[in-house]
This record gives C-alpha cells, structure tokens and sequence, in this order.
C-alpha cells in the first residue's frame, strides 16, 4: 500500500466529464475524461442532460483507479469543480426537471432587463458585484419561470453542474462560494445567499444548498455511489470551486498580485483580490475565490479556443490544427485588414450583449487559409485585451506576472500572438487539467495533505517558458483600436 496520500479531482467540463488523481508530492498519478454532448435545439440555447455527466463521470473515476499507479486505499479526499453558471432544477425526490441550461446559454436576454428594473442596476451591483448576464443561473430560472410554468412549479432543489455531481457522490445538497457567485444571487461581501435580493425576484431560499468554502467538507461518499464508481465508502468530498476559480488554484493565481489567462472553449482572464472589489457597472465579474477570505475578477468571454474549435470543424475538417497554425504563422501580423469577430455565441464580457454574433470582415481576394487562420487567433487575442483593459478600468494594478494554462495556450504562436496584443508577458504553466487539480488541491489543503493553498501549489506547479510581448507589439496596438471600433458599429445590425 502506497504511504503517499493521494487526492482525486473531479471536472464536470462543458466538453467532458474529468477525473484526475495527484499525489502530496504533486505527482500526477492519474487522468480519464468522458464526453458528453451539447444540444442546441434553438438559436441561443445551450443545454446538457445532467445524467450523461454522472454516467460519464463514473467511467472517468472507474478508469482512474484502475490504473496500476492508483492505491484506492491512497485516496484521502476528492474535491470537485466544474462549468459555472449551469441551472440543474430537481423536484422534491431529486428528479431531473429539464436538461441542464448552461453557462453559454442566451436565451435570457430579457429577463436579465427584468432584473435590472427590478434591482436597479446599482443596487444589483453593490449585492452581487455584478450585472445581469443572460448565462448566469438567476436569468435563466427566471426564463423557466416565464416560459415553463409547469416545470417551475415542481421545483424543490437547484444546483449548479458540479453540485449535482457532488450531490450524485454524497447525497448532500451543497455548494462553493466561487461556483454560487456565478448564480447573480449571492452577496458578494457576505460570501452567502442574498436573501433581499432572492425576495425581491420571489425565488424561496430553500431552493438552494448551504454554501462552503473551497477547503471545507461538504460530506461523504456514500454506499451508492461506492457501488458505482469504486470510490471507498466515507472518503470526504471537499466544496472545491467553479471551474474558473479551481484553475486559478490549479496554476497558482491565488494572490492579487498574480493573474491567470485560460484559452479554453471560453477565455478568461483572472484576477484574485484580498476584498471584494468591482466594476461600478458590473461589466466585469466578482466573485468569491475558492480560497477562503480571497475574492477575484474576472473577464470571461464565451468563445475563445472554441472560435478555433468551430473553425477547424466547418471550415477545415480536414486539416490539422499543426498545418493551419503553420499557415497562419507565414501570415504578417494584421492579417493583411482581416478582422474575425470571436462572438459566436454572443458575449459577456466587455460586451454583455447575447446577440452578437462572429464575423470575418475585411476578406480580399487576396486572403487564404493561413490569413483566415489567423484572423481567428488575433480575434481571440483582441477580446482578451479588451477584458485585460476592463480589469484595468475596473481599477485593479497591474499584476507582477501573467500565468497562462488551457488548451490554445500550448501553440508558441497563439501564446506569442497573445502576448503582443496583451502587451504583457504570459508565462506557461504546463498543467493539465488545471480545474481538476486545482479542486484536488483545495481538497488536500482541506483534508491537510498540505498545510495552505500556498504550498499545495508549491510542491504541484511549475512555470515553464515566457512569451514576451515582440516587434508586433506597436502594429497591433494601433490594429486594437480598430476591432474595438467594430462593435459599436455593428452592434445595432446583429441586433436587427
Ligand atoms: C465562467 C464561465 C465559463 C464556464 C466554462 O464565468 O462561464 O468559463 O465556467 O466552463
């Protein structure tokens, strides 16, 4: 029997279903991940069926502790993160109501005008440090409320997507202070339930679970979910975070002075602060960090690696994502005046407008695949500037360093581009899964493999190289200007 302890972390993602195992030395023993399908039945929808995560979360762990290098009796803690935002509604005996409504979801436009002329914009800030965005979970049920009355009234239960998997391993209805200030329903200072303002939308408190902090226990596994998945009977599970703060533990971004850029399907960058700090008009994030006592902003917009995930299935199936970053890296910086729109799936931050959409504009008979590639990879870069600049005029120092993890993060290219445009050096934190390892590291902090989140990420995290901002710098400053014109002028377009 291994003498190391050893911590799983569980990832419900958008994309799949993760399990990972570490051990107190920081050794990664272990990983296994299970897709899952996204629907979109209708424009601006976006939902998952919260059992295929269960079922895909079971093989994931079932994988892992099979593996030669995993001692189950090791196993001394299991923490949990997961996608923020995402509505799970059960009834009174845990049924499933509907499929899941997830964080990229726009279908609640108006319901988040609803809220902001009930609140008032500034009163709705000052709670929760943030302004309505039609993904956050508070829209969304109101959304049920307003077009699936039947459904509403059945409610008993609400959780978010890696609750329902906490509660899948427990039994326990609980949730994290990072993943509940995604709700738009808690009060940012307090860290609890804003009580005035769940009155104020009529929404029962007792729909939703207590909340704890990252580092502590919210129960056990139980003898169901042994039989399941192999875990041991009574081993804790720890709160752990939502996934953009489980990241940030994951690659070391847990003080203010240093930020975390993700370039996954999303594109997030991370600021941690010691006090609750905001955006006066709430275009920018605030939510609690998953390390007690901490808080962060944040900058998240909805389609970033994924803008390159969409354009490689519907424009070059056929090629690899090598051959079309080596194209584009033939290609001068600008693209020769093309410009790619990375709005998708609308966007929240600066913008907090769900019927933007993507766009290439500036095409020229001129342009090939390379350019076309790279438009993708600078339009990315440019919506990360601008919420790097957000976080700025939000008033928040700049920071010491920049960490940046995810999977775009791996291509120099991309990285080089980003940090041209950011005009800050990104240091590469080669970590994968760093949600998963981040809820495994507030988990063994909780259960006191390690004596602080500081030195869980001491023994677990290394930097790798930098990307410095180059030459390119200067060109693209002057190209910035340019994009961040684009929305204003399109803006009532897309809205026709
Ligand atoms: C964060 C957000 C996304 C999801 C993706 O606010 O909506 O990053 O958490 O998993």
């Amino acid at each position: 029997m291994s003498e190391i302890p050893c911590i799983l972390g569980l990832d419900v993602s958008t994309t799949a279903s993760k399990a990972v195992c570490i051990d107190a030395e920081g050794n990664l023993l272990g990983q296994a991940a299970h897709e899952h399908e996204q629907s979109s039945p209708y424009p601006l929808w976006s939902e998952q069926d919260p059992d295929a995560w269960w079922h895909a979360m079971c093989k994931s762990i079932q994988v892992v502790l099979e593996l030669p290098s995993v001692d189950i009796n090791a196993v001394k803690a299991i923490g949990v993160t997961g996608q923020m935002h995402g509505l799970v509604l059960l009834d009174s005996h845990g049924k499933i109501l509907r499929p899941a409504m997830l964080w990229n979801d726009g279908r609640a436009g108006s319901q988040c005008e609803m809220i902001r002329e009930r609140i008032g914009l500034e009163r709705l800030v000052a709670i929760t440090g943030n302004d309505a965005f039609a993904g956050f979970t508070a829209p969304k049920l109101l959304w049920v409320r307003d077009h699936e009355p039947g459904c509403y009234a059945k409610i008993a239960q609400i959780l978010l997507p890696k609750d329902y998997i906490r509660w899948k391993l427990t039994g326990v209805y609980a949730a994290d202070r990072a993943g509940a200030g995604g709700t738009l329903l808690l009060d940012l200072s307090t860290r609890t339930w804003a009580i005035d303002l769940l009155e104020a939308l009529d929404i029962p408190e007792s729909w939703f679970p207590p909340t704890h902090e990252g580092t502590e226990s919210t129960g056990a596994i139980n003898r169901v979910c042994a039989s399941e998945t192999g875990l041991l009977e009574g081993t804790p599970v720890y709160a752990g975070g939502g996934d953009q703060a489980a990241q940030a533990v994951g690659v070391g971004a847990i003080h203010p002075e240093t930020w975390a850029v993700t370039l996954g399907t999303s594109g997030v960058v991370f600021a941690p602060s010691s006090q609750p700090r905001i955006e006066p008009l709430g275009r920018a994030h605030a939510f609690p960090h998953a390390i007690p006592g901490i808080w962060h902003m944040m900058g998240v917009m909805l389609s970033a690696a994924g803008s390159l995930q969409w354009y490689r299935d519907t424009l070059a199936r056929q090629i690899s994502y090598e051959q079309l970053l080596s194209e584009s890296s033939e290609v001068e910086a600008g693209s020769e005046g093309l410009y790619f729109l990375p709005y998708l799936t609308g966007e929240r931050t600066p913008h907090a407008d769900p019927l933007l959409r993507g766009s290439f504009i500036g095409l020229t008979a001129r342009h090939h695949r390379g350019h076309l590639t790279r438009a993708v990879l600078e339009g990315v870069a440019y919506g990360l500037r601008d919420n790097l600049q957000l976080l700025y005029e939000a008033g928040l120092p700049a920071p010491e360093r920049i960490l940046i993890s995810g999977g775009g993060a791996k291509s120099n290219l991309w990285r080089q581009i980003l940090a041209d445009i950011m005009g800050h050096s990104l240091s590469v934190v080669e970590v994968t899964e760093g949600a998963a390892i981040g809820a495994a590291l507030l988990a063994g902090t909780g259960v006191g493999v390690w004596n602080s989140i500081q030195e869980a990420c001491n023994v677990t995290i290394s930097v790798h190289e930098q990307s410095i901002p180059g030459e390119a710098a200067e060109t693209y400053a002057d190209l910035h200007k340019k994009f961040k014109d684009l929305y204003p002028r399109l803006k009532a377009f897309y809205h026709s």
